[in-house]
């Protein structure tokens, strides 16, 4: 009631208030109320933020947090800018071409989505972006070489850059998005520059995250479509190579949720890969079951010398193709689980498989004779167990 003739007097109708329309207004108050529980300290800048609104999301909510993501462009990009407005987040989101950004825009509630232009290489246009923000995120990363941004400016020199204005900007959480394979003596520029990026990322900014997903999968994803895109006339490394895919989904998710796990997440590495390893052969014939398409004939193992002198050529174009860079890439199996990282349990999640899910991402490519079959029916069933790679 107190609460009532206070808010009354403070919107201007302090000399009309009487009891009656104090009571009226307690319901109204009632849902306003805050809890101690929506009450959190961040623990790097003592920065309170206020949760507000219906719990756990949704229309009118409020998150409290204010969020950049750098490479909300981009293909996972997307579905973190989604967890994150559908919680309640203002999303801050940095765009370099216009109409790249227009999808973003639709995923939070009116004022929750905020484009900003910029450049990897503008300080202010970065510190614009991250002016009011208490969480970072950075998605940028490129797996090939431009004419203007070299696999170092990107990966090494961009993301450090990013980290050293969030922390003289006193931002209190910086998430920085790696590779799982991310290693100082890979054979791919690429790999190596992931990890040295790592590292210039946590000289930078004190208590900085770094997740490492595995290759991911859905709608927009460069290997599955891949794979069911063609038939597949020639390969590499006899198809042997072993890979993790996550599902796009879970790992938005854990970067969601590391927003908020400050005890859990801040200042630690997580290896973010799927739950089963698969053979790219074990994987084109999962593609093939369930778009009932025949993608391998009879296709030709190109050796790795002769892929890479093709691809030399190819990358003078002007447009990606296939760089001598992803040739190296294609040769690596994913890595187990670092020691002494986290894992999507510690997060509370249990990510997806691939015989899981792919189905959503593939139908599109069945033929209308097949499309509403259900996965059942695709001879998926029967031949499950060759899919599951024990190592
Ligand atoms: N996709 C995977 O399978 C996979 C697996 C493991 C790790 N990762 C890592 O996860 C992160 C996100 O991956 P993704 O698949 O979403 O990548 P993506 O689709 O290629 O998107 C990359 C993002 O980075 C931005 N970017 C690239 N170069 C830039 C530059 N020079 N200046 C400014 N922005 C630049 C792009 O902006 P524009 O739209 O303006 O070009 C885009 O928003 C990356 O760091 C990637 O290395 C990806």
């Amino acid at each position: 009631m107190v609460q009532a003739i206070a808010l009354a007097s403070r919107t201007g109708c302090g000399k009309s208030v009487n009891l009656r329309s104090a009571k009226a207004s307690s319901s109204f108050l009632k849902i306003q109320s805050h809890q101690l529980h929506d009450l959190t300290i961040k623990r790097k800048t003592g920065l309170p933020i206020q949760r507000a609104g219906p719990f756990g999301g949704g229309r009118s909510s409020v998150s409290g947090h204010v969020a950049t993501v750098f490479g909300c462009t981009g293909f996972l990009g997307r579905y973190l800018v989604n967890k994150l407005a559908q919680k309640g987040t203002q999303v801050v989101v940095p765009y370099r071409d216009e109409d790249e950004k227009r999808h973003l825009k639709p995923m939070g509630d009116l004022g929750q989505i905020v484009p900003m232009e910029w450049d990897l290489r503008n300080d202010e246009q970065i510190a614009e972006c991250m002016r009011h923000s208490d969480v970072v995120y950075n998605l940028v990363g490129r797996n090939y070489d431009t004419k203007n941004f070299k696999f170092q400016d990107v990966n090494v020199t961009g993301a450090g850059r990013l980290a050293a204005i969030a922390e003289m900007l006193g931002v209190s959480r910086f998430i920085h998005v790696s590779h799982l394979n991310a290693d100082v003596n890979s054979p791919s520029t690429f790999l190596r520059t992931k990890a040295e990026g790592e590292e210039a990322v946590k000289r930078a900014f004190e208590g900085a995250t770094i997740v490492r997903p595995g290759h991911l999968f859905g709608h927009e994803d460069r290997f599955l479509n891949q794979m069911a895109s063609y038939p597949l006339l020639w390969h590499v490394n006899h198809m042997k190579t072993k890979m993790r895919p996550v599902h796009s989904i879970d790992v938005a998710q854990a970067l969601e949720v590391m927003c908020d796990a400050d005890n859990t997440s801040m200042g630690q590495t997580f290896s973010l890969a799927g739950p089963k390893t698969y053979t790219i052969a074990q994987m084109l014939q999962l593609v093939e079951a369930l778009t009932y398409n025949k993608i391998i004939r009879h296709g030709l193992n190109v050796p790795k010398f002769a892929l890479k002198t093709a691809t030399k050529v190819a990358d003078l174009a002007w447009w990606p193709m296939f760089s001598p860079d992803e040739v190296e890439q294609r040769y690596h199996d994913d890595k187990a689980d670092e020691p002494g990282t986290l894992g999507f349990a510690d997060l509370g999640i249990e990510p997806d498989t691939l015989e899981e899910r792919a189905i959503l991402y593939l139908r599109r490519y069945r033929s209308n004779l097949y499309f509403e079959q259900p996965v059942e029916g695709s001879g998926m069933k029967l031949k499950k167990q060759r899919y599951h790679v024990v190592d």
